[in-house]
């Protein structure tokens, strides 16, 4: 475990949780993994690091009141504090345990994990089964599996970019999505699909990735405006879904363009700020 700047991703959210005798688990948002004393050891300078959980007294912590709304965490079976090596003030100084001394070093203040829009209107759209469609395919072979027999690895041609692989189908092989939105243009209607080292397969991620990976992409209001509001592969996943065979896949929320609109609107106006 090391400290580092705030940054809103999940690699930095824990969820915390009582296992008993007043002891807690504590647990990575993102890695799903548990805060562990290394191998167990009872010394000071023992590494603190992330080990999948067992109910080890090494993973149990108390977590007790240290004065000024700060915290002394303390590991079950060693007895010693959660302690920033060496008053380090730097990113990437590593956490260890040390014998509790109630120095600056050791005291934490807790922060509910914000949740919020992002992660509670926007999020679950990304992750629906309509942008997965494109988003979560990493061959040739993937992308002709969910064609029903319709094309053939042939019919896709690849593009390597700056950013990744793009994959598009040869001409004819795909309905249109110019008009996937009765009344609406978009400026972009390739039917196109991202490969994975384009790192944007959303099922992957967790929404705090997400949103993340959405601004790394996508820095200004405008280019997000411009991406989600011009762009008709993502107007197709939230409106239409239907697909060359004429089915239809389930709908993502909220359901139509229109809404998805207002809502992306609300996030981009507020500064789009990530969980
Ligand atoms: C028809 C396929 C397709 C569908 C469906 C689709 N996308 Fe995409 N998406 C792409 C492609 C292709 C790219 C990569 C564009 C590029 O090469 O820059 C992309 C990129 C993105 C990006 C990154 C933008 C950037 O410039 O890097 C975001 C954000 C995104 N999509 C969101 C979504 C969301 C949200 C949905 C569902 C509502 C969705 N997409 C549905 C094909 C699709």
């Amino acid at each position: 475990m090391q400290q580092w700047d705030c940054n809103g991703t999940g690699a930095q959210i824990f969820h915390v949780s009582p296992v008993g005798g007043g002891y807690v688990k504590i647990v990575n948002a993102n890695s799903k993994k548990a805060l562990d004393v290394t191998d167990l050891r009872t010394t000071d300078g023992a590494l603190i690091q992330q080990w999948g959980y067992g109910g080890g007294a090494n993973q149990q912590f108390e977590i007790f009141d240290a004065g000024n709304s700060q915290f002394g965490i303390r590991a079950r079976h060693s007895g010693k504090a959660l302690d920033v090596k060496d008053f380090s003030q730097s990113s990437g100084a590593r956490v260890q345990q040390w014998t509790w001394a109630g120095t600056a070093n050791q005291r934490w203040t807790l922060q509910k994990a914000p949740t919020g829009y992002f992660a509670e209107q926007i999020g679950p759209i990304f992750q629906s089964e309509r942008c997965s469609t494109c988003h979560a395919l990493g061959s040739k072979s993937m992308l002709v599996g969910q064609h029903h027999g319709l094309i053939a690895a042939s019919d896709i041609t690849e593009t390597a970019t700056p950013r990744g692989t793009q994959m598009r189908c040869g001409s004819g092989c795909h309905v249109s999505i110019a008009s996937s939105v009765p009344g609406e243009t978009f400026d972009e209607t390739e039917w196109m699909v991202p490969s994975f080292d384009m790192g944007i397969d959303w099922t992957g991620k967790s929404v705090s990735d997400i949103c993340v990976t959405v601004k790394t992409h996508l820095p200004t209001a405008a280019a997000q405006e411009k991406h989600f509001f011009e762009d008709a592969r993502i107007a197709w996943a939230v409106h239409s879904g239907v697909l060359p065979n004429g089915t239809q896949k389930p709908k993502a929320p909220p359901g139509n363009f229109a809404a998805f609109k207002v809502l992306m609107e609300a996030w981009i106006q507020d500064g789009s700020p990530c969980p």
